[in-house]
């Protein structure tokens, strides 16, 4: 059977209001460039006539602004799941424009198999290289694309001719079985290989074949500040301290990683350690500070959901192939963020938090409570089975008037019970074994700014007359959040006005 080249306005053309749509991918690694944007073209063109048209957007992490950015501005997505960070869907979750449910990276895959959600009308899946058996390569990241190959009613290829070198052998693509079948996902060790490096497709349901020849589009991270560095460096001492103590193996552990300035310091100052051995990692994305690392020998393997290179990065690692060839795999969301491999391998998750409190919540998605920043993504996947769990984040934010150590989060992800130790630029709080009084001291006296510490101290006083177990006032677990939203400052908060 041969399948259709066709046009991107073509393809766009297939897709109805109301569909599920699944998009391959993860980050803007391996996401569709050229029908999403015929897409929004189309929607506007619809809404111009008074006709509604929305789609519903499952994909395997945050995209790219072909995707996120180009359907929020043509008010296009009617629900959006898992993970968004560009500022226009920001904007339209944040205004009621879109049903932006946030969960667990690892989950949407099987969620989407269970048919929690209902069908998947359309996949747009980004291919490297193709047979006319079905059998295809995929690109620079996977998401959900196994699963959505297979779900999928229809399915539209973007045909990738960006990559001059192939992917061939980089990718493990498994789908497990779902319950009551379910076995063990057999990873030991983060190079075990357990699936196919092709995605088969059902040519009968493939719409057609659009050319695309765009990048990731993916800019280089801005060099991190002095507050990024000294944070990369407390959590570098911390685990050499780990390793010295025998609280970790000896061979030292897999690293998860998330995102960002913060992550990357991280990743240079493990780098820089002599103390800490050479290291694997089993992650969900790897950005160019992980190529650096394995270039200069101390990261031996990453297996990761994508590869989260700037345009300049990925020049370089497709140019040096080979090299990469084998200390690389890419496995799906659902097997990269797996709890029950996270589990296993006993990683060293390290996560970055918006705001925590000093009881050991942390908060890594709203801002003020009410305002979505991006989406859990797969920090919750990580943070609850790994061996360590490990979040950081500046102790204050615009220039002092926010201090991301707050009596009370405003909102959950993490609980106390997942949240191992703390890290900010101040120093370490180690909660591991502590109780809720023990932890709000070491968190004050170490991760807080010195500027917060005596409100902070405060706070404590007036909570610890109404005793309890964990204490607190729920009169008074605000008042820094409180004085930002009246004064632009959280220093301002005055517990006098509480009774302290
Ligand atoms: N209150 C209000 N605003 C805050 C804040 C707080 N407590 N903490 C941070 N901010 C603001 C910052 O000032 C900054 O604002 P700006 O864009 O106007 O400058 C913005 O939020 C981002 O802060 P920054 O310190 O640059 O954060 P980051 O880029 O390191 O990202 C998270 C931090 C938490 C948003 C990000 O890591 C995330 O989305 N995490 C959840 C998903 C995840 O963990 N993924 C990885 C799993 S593998």
């Amino acid at each position: 059977m041969s399948i259709p080249f066709i046009t991107a306005e073509e393809a766009a053309s297939y897709i109805k209001n109301g569909d599920n749509v699944g998009l391959s991918g993860f980050t803007a690694s391996g996401t569709p460039k050229v029908v999403t944007i015929a897409l929004a073209k189309r929607a506007k063109e619809l809404h111009e006539k008074g006709e509604p048209f929305k789609v519903n957007l499952f994909t395997g992490a945050s995209t790219n602004d072909h995707v996120d950015g180009e359907l929020a501005r043509a008010d296009a997505i009617g629900i959006r799941t898992p993970y968004q960070g560009h500022s226009d869907s920001r904007k339209l979750a944040n205004r009621g424009g879109m049903h932006y449910f946030d969960t667990h990276l690892s989950h949407v895959s099987q969620d989407l198999r269970y048919g929690f959600y209902g069908d998947i009308d359309v996949a747009i899946i980004e291919v490297t290289e193709m047979s006319p058996n079905g059998e295809f390569i995929l690109g620079a990241g996977l998401g959900m694309t196994p699963t959505l190959a297979k779900l999928a009613k229809k399915v539209i290829i973007e045909y990738s001719s960006y990559y001059k070198t192939s992917f061939r052998g980089f990718h493990d693509n498994y789908v497990p079985l779902d319950p009551p079948h379910r076995r063990e996902i057999p990873i030991y060790k983060p190079s075990d290989r357990i699936g196919s490096t092709v995605v088969k497709i059902d040519p009968a349901k493939i719409i057609g074949i659009v050319p695309s020849n765009a990048s990731e589009s993916i800019k280089p991270f801005a060099a991190g500040d002095e507050v990024t560095a000294r944070i990369g460096e407390n959590v570098c001492s911390f685990l050499a301290e780990q390793l010295r103590t025998g609280k970790m193996p000896k061979e030292f552990l897999p690293i998860q990683s998330g995102v960002g300035n913060v992550a990357n310091a991280v990743l240079y100052g493990l780098g820089e350690n002599p103390e800490i051995p050479r290291f694997e990692m089993y992650t969900e994305v790897i950005q160019d500070a992980v190529m650096t690392l394995m270039e200069e020998g101390k990261c031996k393997f990453a297996s990761t959901c994508a590869l989260t290179f700037s345009d300049d990065a990925m020049l370089h690692f497709m140019d040096n192939i080979d090299f990469f060839r084998d200390k690389i795999l890419m496995r799906p969301g659902e097997i990269s963020n797996s709890p029950e491999i996270v589990r296993r391998l006993g990683l060293i998750a390290m996560n970055t938090a918006l705001e925590a409190d000093i009881f050991g919540n942390v908060n890594s998605t709203h801002v003020l409570g009410s305002k979505m920043m991006n989406g859990i993504g797969g920090s919750g996947d990580f943070c609850r089975n790994a061996y360590l769990s490990i979040f950081s984040c500046p102790s204050v934010q615009k220039n002092g008037a926010i201090s991301a150590i707050v009596p009370m989060v405003s909102h959950v992800d993490h609980s106390e019970h997942s949240v191992k130790v703390l890290v900010t630029e101040q120093g370490v709080a180690d909660l591991r074994g502590k109780d809720p009084r023990q932890r709000a001291e070491t968190i004050i006296e170490n991760c807080a700014h010195p500027a917060y510490r005596e409100l902070l101290w405060d706070y404590v006083k007036l909570a610890e007359k109404n005793g309890g177990h964990t204490p607190n006032n729920l009169y008074a677990c605000f008042a820094l959040h409180q004085a930002f939203i009246e004064t632009g400052d959280m220093l301002k908060a005055d517990f006098a006005r509480y009774g302290c």
